[in-house]
């Protein structure tokens, strides 16, 4: 079988630059060699992680969903908004709780992680980038791609179509896609 990559983004925003960045890198996918699942955070609502709420009413629903979505995966393409220098508490609150969730399979050793990053501002979400490859691969032991993309000037980036307006960030994409794809069939044993 194909490996399966999954995609998302760390803001449900309407308008959102990193969902816009998600779905660009969903649509390449179905060009390439993999089963691509493009996923919304927003069809996975949890409260704030509080360890009483744990304690008395459980691991949420939709926290098990997406853990039970990232354990199914081969790979991983995470896509992160920057806030003051760091992630968003949605994603952040997302991979916590689904850290908490038991079930099938690894959520976090299973598949391989890449990371994108977006923002209006110069620096792409570098620091928030950072900030997630802090928590997957110390935190959650994931093993994370050297390659990121990065997309600065978020605002001006994508054409009206949801591509890139600049071929090389394409080309950038496309790269680290291919080598998600290849690291995931390497890492489950499937053929990319
Ligand atoms: C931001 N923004 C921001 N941008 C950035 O490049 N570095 C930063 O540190 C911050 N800090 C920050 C804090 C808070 C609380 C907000 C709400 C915003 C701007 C941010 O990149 C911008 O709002 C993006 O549009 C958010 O991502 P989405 O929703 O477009 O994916």
């Amino acid at each position: 079988r194909p490996p399966r990559i999954v995609t998302f983004a760390g803001s449900i925003r309407t308008g959102s630059f990193s969902a816009a960045l998600a779905a660009l890198a969903a649509r390449e996918l179905a060009l390439m060699e993999c089963e691509p699942v493009l996923l919304s955070l927003a069809d996975y609502p949890m409260p704030i992680y509080d360890g009483d709420l744990e304690a008395e009413e459980g691991v949420p629903e939709a926290a098990r969903k997406l853990r039970d979505q990232l354990a199914r995966a081969d790979g991983v393409f995470l896509v992160t908004p920057e806030y003051n220098a760091g992630l968003p508490p949605l994603l952040k609150n997302a991979i916590d709780w689904a850290s908490r969730a038991k079930g099938e399979g690894d959520p976090f050793k299973g598949p391989v992680y890449a990371i994108g990053s977006t923002s209006p501002g110069g620096l792409g979400g570098y620091r928030a980038s950072m900030s997630l490859r802090q928590t997957l691969a110390l935190g959650l032991n994931s093993l994370v791609l050297a390659e990121q993309v990065m997309v600065a000037g978020a605002a001006g980036a994508f054409d009206s179509d949801g591509g890139f307006k600049d071929g090389r960030a394409l080309e950038r994409l496309r790269a680290v896609l291919t080598t998600l794809i290849e690291q995931a069939a390497l890492r489950a044993g499937l053929r990319a």
